[in-house]
């Protein structure tokens, strides 16, 4: 098992990341020194196959764990979710050393993390991601939070977890479409500052239509997905991507500046997602978005015509969307000028220099974003 630290402001934490990392999960809690009473957050789904590996290992190094549901679903990350939790912790009888365990997605993460954020003040946090996207984004930094009717992760709270464990045997159960969107971000991690990721995707073997194993040494259990068989090594891809975040996190953990490049791909992909009502999901978004930034920035002189190319090849090359989507250019043009992460009046945009070494870049001219997106 491979362990990465994360320093920020008031600490540091693990990321315990190895094949069947989840079953040490009991005995790495109680080496950080606690005991008693717990609680799993998950959702059904990912409870039906994961609860009970984690409940016994919790159970074998001594730990009491409760495992409380909560609904599946972007739909669900709301406050009410939040306010259903804490009756079930208080019955519980957890008190301020008990830790809160979230295991599933970034939903999940998010929501269950604004529950240990402010259960009794704060309890201590454990992450236990179970979609790529939570494994390389969402449970590594400290942001937690639910959504509003009127937006997405409009209240929250930094909370750093005490650990995060990284199990990629929990991917074989997840479905296709998701690891695909996970993929999008990993891609984006390549881009954001790891040459070396980036060329692992693209020299690894072309996924197939069809599912299937590649057997290697290095990873015993293969990932049986179509969009996962490229990758021969899951731990060490995760280990590069996990990297990326936590490089990016640790040098500004409170999102004032340099967390933005996070983003890339985001400002034109979340356009994309709103003029589409939401039929364009996430990751597919964030391909086409990508492919569009690295556009521009080619168009601006930013980088050269071969970066571009390389990461439109990729995306191709791993069956993600890197055209734009056929919508009117003003509606998607109006979509970008009413996102949240806009700054003022201009429009701003992280845009790649290289593969691995990106920047955010402001007043973008709106003509240059129009061509882009013709
Ligand atoms: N906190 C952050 O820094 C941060 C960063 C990026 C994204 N996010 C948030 O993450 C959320 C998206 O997370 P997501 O993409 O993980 O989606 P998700 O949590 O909705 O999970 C997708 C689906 O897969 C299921 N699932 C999860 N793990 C599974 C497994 N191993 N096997 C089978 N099914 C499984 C889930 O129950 C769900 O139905 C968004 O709300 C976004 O705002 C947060
Ligand atoms: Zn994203």
């Amino acid at each position: 098992m491979k362990t990465i630290t994360v320093k920020h402001p008031t600490g540091s934490y693990p990321i315990h990341l190895g094949e069947d990392a989840l079953s040490q999960t009991g005995r790495l809690l109680a080496e950080l020194g606690y005991s008693g009473r717990c609680a799993v957050l998950t959702n059904e789904i990912v409870g039906r196959h994961y609860a009970a590996p984690l409940c016994d290992s919790l159970s074998q190094a001594g730990f009491t764990p409760t495992r409380i549901d909560l609904p599946d679903g972007e739909q669900y990350k709301t406050l009410d979710t939040v306010a259903s939790a804490y009756p079930h912790l208080v019955e519980a009888k957890l008190d301020r050393r008990s830790p809160i365990i979230a295991l599933g997605g970034g939903v999940l993460g998010d929501t269950a993390g604004y529950v240990a954020a402010s259960f009794l003040r704060g309890v201590p946090l454990v992450q236990i991601p179970t979609t790529l996207l939570a494994m390389v984004d969402s449970s590594v930094g400290g942001k937690t939070g639910v959504d509003l009717p009127q937006g997405k992760n409009l209240v929250g709270a930094f909370k750093q977890p005490e650990m995060v464990i990284v199990d990629p045997n929990v991917l074989q159960t997840l479905p296709d479409a998701e690891i695909k969107a996970g993929l999008a971000e990993v891609v984006k991690h390549g881009i954001i500052d790891s040459p070396e990721l980036f060329e692992a995707l693209e020299t690894s073997n072309q996924p197939t239509a069809t599912t299937t194993s590649i057997p290697s040494p290095q990873s015993p259990a293969p990932i049986l997905h179509s969009s996962f068989s490229i990758l021969h090594s899951p731990t060490w891809l995760l280990h590069e991507a996990i990297m990326v975040k936590v490089r990016v996190v640790q040098e500004d953990p409170f999102e004032q500046g340099r967390r933005a490049v996070l983003n890339l791909g985001h400002t034109f992909g979340h356009a994309f997602e709103q003029v589409s009502s939401y039929q364009i999901r996430h990751g597919e978004g964030v391909a086409m978005g990508t492919a569009c930034a690295a556009r521009l920035a080619a168009r601006l002189g930013y980088c050269d015509d071969q970066t571009t190319e390389r990461i439109i090849g990729l995306l191709d090359r791993l069956h993600m969307p890197s055209q734009p989507p056929d919508y009117p250019a003003a509606d998607i043009m109006a979509a970008m000028s009413t996102d949240k992460k806009r700054q003022g009046n201009s429009l701003r945009f992280i845009l790649p220099r290289a593969i691995g070494d990106v920047d955010i870049f402001k007043d973008i001219p709106p003509a240059d974003v129009k061509a882009v997106l013709a």
